[in-house]
Parts: structure tokens; sequence; C-alpha cells
């Protein structure tokens, strides 16, 4: 496996950045971030804690950047340190979005929440004329990025947005994600990448389904606990996948048939 390390590297905090309540991006050290392909993930080391495995959101000389919402332990501690301190890195790992079949193609990606870190290097790469961002949140504050949304704008990209619940700053729609999802804006496009909560996926697959795009041209990013990261402790299989190996990124014919995930159970 080409920059396959097993052991977590030292890797410094160089920027940490708001991006919600309780939501923060961390810029870390990170040598061979030129390796890291659109959807792969990391394990990230918090010394006394233990490791999770976190969405690589870009990459920059010399780094990656991992958006992370404060949950439970290790993400709580890690919120402890500060720039300059020191994590462990290892990856990066996982089966990427497929970027030869999406490139020059109509590509609509369906949107929810922290889902919007695991595509955001995809939209680095292509946001043009042909990608389409459907994009929800629970409410306005919890919308990732909103400082790149102007770029992509102006290369092209269409971004619609929604919340569920709206505040006194926003003047837009408002309800879940699907509610933006009509068959003439699907069928628009070619291919789809579905990313959130699995709740949320359940609704947007079945949604782009009917509204006339086939499984097989729908991709969707699963999540699962993780132990290894590398397909050895069989921690995050999901009935004959492993989440760490054969994914995180699916084609939806392959894993539509899954239990858990067809039953859109947090998992
Ligand atoms: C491939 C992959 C990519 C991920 N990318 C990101 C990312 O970009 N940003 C991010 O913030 N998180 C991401 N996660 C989820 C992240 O790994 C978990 O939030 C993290 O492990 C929680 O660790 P903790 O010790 O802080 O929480 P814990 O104390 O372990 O758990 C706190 C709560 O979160 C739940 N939980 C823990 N892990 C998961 C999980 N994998 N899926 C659903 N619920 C979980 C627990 O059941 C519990 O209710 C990703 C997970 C996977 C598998
Ligand atoms: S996390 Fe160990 S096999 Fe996937």
């Amino acid at each position: 496996m080409k920059g396959f390390v097993n052991v977590p590297r030292a890797s410094r905090i160089l920027k940490n950045r708001d991006e919600a309540p309780d939501i923060k991006t961390y810029t870390l050290a990170f040598e061979a971030w030129h390796e890291v392909q659109p959807g792969q993930f990391m394990e990230l080391f918090v010394e006394g804690f233990w490791e999770i495995p976190i969405s690589v959101a870009a990459v920059e000389e010399g780094a990656v950047l991992l958006t992370i919402a404060r949950v439970g332990k290790v993400t709580g501690a890690l919120f402890r340190h500060r720039e300059g301190e020191c994590v462990g890195l290892r990856g990066p790992y996982g089966r990427p979005w497929p970027m030869e079949e999406l490139r020059g193609r109509r590509v609509l990606l369906v949107i929810g929440g922290l889902g919007l870190a695991p595509v955001r290097m995809v939209i680095e790469r292509l946001a043009g004329p042909e990608i389409t961002l459907v994009y929800g949140a629970r409410s306005p504050e919890l919308l990732l990025y909103r400082y790149r949304y102007p770029e992509w704008q102006q290369r092209g990209m269409q971004v619609l947005l929604t919340v569920d619940r709206a505040d006194e700053t926003w003047q837009g729609p408002v309800g879940v994600v699907t509610t933006l999802l009509n068959p003439e804006l699907v069928q628009a496009h070619e291919v789809a990448l579905v990313a959130g909560p699995p709740i949320m996926m359940k609704f947007a697959t079945k949604a782009l389904e009917e509204m006339g795009l086939p499984p097989d041209r729908v991709y969707v990013t699963l999540e699962n606990h993780m132990k290894c990261g590398v397909g050895l402790c069989g921690h995050c299989r999901i009935g004959d996948k492993y989440v760490c190996v054969d994914g995180p990124v699916f084609r939806l014919d392959e894993v539509r048939h899954l239990e858990t995930w067809a039953a859109g159970e947090v998992l």
C-alpha cells in the first residue's frame, strides 16, 4: 500500500480554526499530504487516549486539514490541545471517491452536516459548472466552510443550501436536504455523491433513485467504529464489508443489501 504507515507519527497542530460550535478544522503537519486521495481518512492518535478515524477535508503543502466534531473521549481530549502541540497520525487509508469517473461528468453532491468534510477535496478539485452542491445542516451556524462558497460559486458550481431550523440571519430555504431535490435537478446530473448522517443518506439515496439516478451511479461514504483501520481486526465490518478497506466510499448497489445501512440506523 502506497504511503502505508501502521504506526502513528508525531504531527504538529499548525492551526486550529473554529468552524461551528464544537466543530474545529485542524491543520496538521503531514509529509505525505500529496498521497491523500479525496474521500480517504487518517487515524488520529491523541496521547493517553486512543485513535479515531477522521476524513481528510483538504490538503495543503506539508499538511492535512481535518474537520472534527467534539462528541466524546478522544475528540474531547483533542479539543484541549493548542496550536504547536503534537498528536499522532497514520494513513491515508480507505477507498477514495472515484475521481476518474467523476472528472468531466455532471456530478450532484447531496450532503448533510459534517458530511461536507469527506467531499470537500472533491469540490476543491472539480468545482465548475458541471457540479452542483445540495447541502443541508441543522442550523445556519452548522453549515461548514461558508468562507469557501464564494470561490466555488465563482468557478461556476451551483451551491444550494437549506437548514432544518432558521435563525434571524437566514434568508434561504428551511427543511431537510431532500426537499431541495427534484427530478429535473437530479436528471440533469450523471453521478451523485451522498455523505452525511445515516438517516439522511437513507432518504437521500431513496429520493435519488426515485427521481431517476440508478444505484450504480450513486456513491456513498459510510462510517462505523474502527480499530486498526487497515482490514485486520474486523471491528468496522457491516455485513460482508469492511468499511476501512472496502470503503469508506461505496457504490450504492454494493451496500444497499446491508441491513444496518438499509435501516438507516446510526452505526
Ligand atoms: C471513515 C470515517 C471518517 C470519519 N470522519 C470524521 C470527520 O471527518 N470528522 C468527525 O468529526 N468525525 C469523523 N468520523 C467519526 C469519528 O471517528 C468519531 O466521531 C470519533 O471516533 C469519536 O471518538 P470519541 O472518542 O471522541 O467519541 P466516543 O467517546 O468514542 O463516542 C462518543 C459518541 O459518538 C459515537 N461514535 C463514535 N464513533 C462513531 C462513528 N464512527 N460513527 C458514528 N458514531 C460514532 C459513539 O457511539 C458515542 O455515542 C469518521 C468516522 C469514520 C469511520
Ligand atoms: S477497523 Fe480493523 S478491520 Fe476495519
